[in-house]
């Protein structure tokens, strides 16, 4: 029998139910211990969902003296930097959920800890596991499109702004840029084969989230609800992208991807006020080119599948674990995104274009 894959979630909130939900379903894995800063949280935790093999921890580096194979980590942005860190160093293979973190500084300590430490850095953006995600991108690499100049990418909801910890500077970090504005990028970049960023100029606003008719929690609304940015990249490639949680206006639009020799057109799977925002499945795909001298549009036939992407997530790290194998979204690949959220809330802070400094 395979030895059994020791696992410990860091944050008993919201999204660690899904992460648990996951982790039941696949054999060989115990959930072994759960931590969560506010004192008595993970022991409820544990309790309520009936844990009974699991240990509940006040602080997350009590629970890392256990030997665990892997964690998840489900606490708010601002905390996954010292989480991550600190899991990495204590020889545990990390899930960590998006965004990677706040600031680039932050996401260079994260990556570095895993080089040092050769422990895995994965980042959990479920959509990836969409074929449909992977179809995009062998379409933008086939070269059918020619020299990629431009990208346009974000989406929006009409209303869907989160409250608690998503809107809290100390515990968020960055609002809705860094909390869809992250798939958003993902699904572009990755698509590119996540090319160099240069320099960013970006705005925010939050006129929704602090306007008590829009939100119950208004004067603790500290984040942006809605952002936009224009990205340079080396080799004359530039990105517009564009988030809301809230706004008049139905959509911001398809992402599209605009070639010397072709374009294509990718709308978001779903309708309605919280969709359209990348963190789910792809929809229509549409390719623009010139077929012996007519300007052509071929709808591009999707694949069909049942998956349940967040099941792939937490089942692939697991297998990642158990195999030995490198991360399946490598922290070191975020990093260039996080760079570019990180330029974005600089650009907008400082009302100018700022240029993005990778480390390597
Ligand atoms: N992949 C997805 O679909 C998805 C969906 C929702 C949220 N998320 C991400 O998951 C993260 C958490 O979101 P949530 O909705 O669960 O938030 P939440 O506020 O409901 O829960 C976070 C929990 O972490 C705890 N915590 C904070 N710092 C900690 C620390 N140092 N050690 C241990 N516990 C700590 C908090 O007390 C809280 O209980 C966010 O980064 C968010 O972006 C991902």
């Amino acid at each position: 029998m395979a030895k059994p894959i020791r696992i410990g979630i860091i944050g008993s909130g919201g999204i660690a139910h899904a992460h648990i939900r996951q982790y039941k379903q696949i054999a060989d894995v115990e959930i072994v211990a759960v931590a969560d800063v506010i004192p008595g949280k993970a022991q409820q935790f544990v309790e309520s969902l009936s844990l009974t093999d699991a240990q509940a921890f006040d602080s997350h580096r009590a629970m890392l003296e256990l030997d665990l194979d892997g964690v998840s980590i489900c606490t708010p942005n601002v905390s996954h930097h010292v989480t991550t860190v600190d899991a990495l160093r204590a020889g545990k293979q990390v899930l960590l959920e998006k965004p990677m973190s706040v600031t680039l500084d932050e996401a260079i300590d994260m990556v570095q800890a895993s080089k040092e430490t050769g422990n895995m850095l994965t980042i959990g953006f479920q959509p990836r596991y969409d074929p449909n995600m992977k179809l995009v991108g062998d379409i933008v690499q086939s070269g059918k499109l020619g020299k990629v100049y431009y990208v346009e990418t974000g989406g929006g909801r009409r209303r869907g702004m989160p409250g608690g910890t998503f809107i809290s500077k100390a515990l968020a970090g960055a609002g809705a840029m860094a909390d869809i504005g992250c798939y958003s990028l993902d699904m572009a970049l990755n698509a590119l084969g996540y090319p160099r960023p240069l320099t960013v100029s970006a705005f925010t606003s939050n006129h929704f989230g602090t306007n008590p008719i829009h939100h119950p929690q208004a004067s603790q609304f500290e984040v942006e609800d809605f952002g936009v940015a224009l990205v340079r990249f080396e080799n004359d490639l530039v990105l517009q992208f564009k988030i809301s949680w809230a706004m008049h206006m139905d959509t911001l639009g398809s992402t599209m991807f605009l070639g010397s020799e072709g374009g294509l057109k990718v709308n978001p799977f779903g309708k309605g006020n919280w969709s359209g925002v990348w963190d789910g499945k792809v929809g229509d795909i549409t390719l623009f080119h010139d077929f012996m001298g007519q300007q052509t549009s071929t709808p591009v036939p999707g694949i069909e599948h049942d998956k349940d992407l967040f099941f792939e997530k937490v089942r692939d790290f697991v297998d990642a674990v158990r195999e030995g194998r490198p991360a399946p979204i490598p922290g070191e690949q975020i990093l260039i995104q996080q760079a570019i959220i990180d330029g974005v809330l600089r650009s907008a802070e400082q009302r100018r274009e700022v240029e993005i400094k990778l480390p390597y």
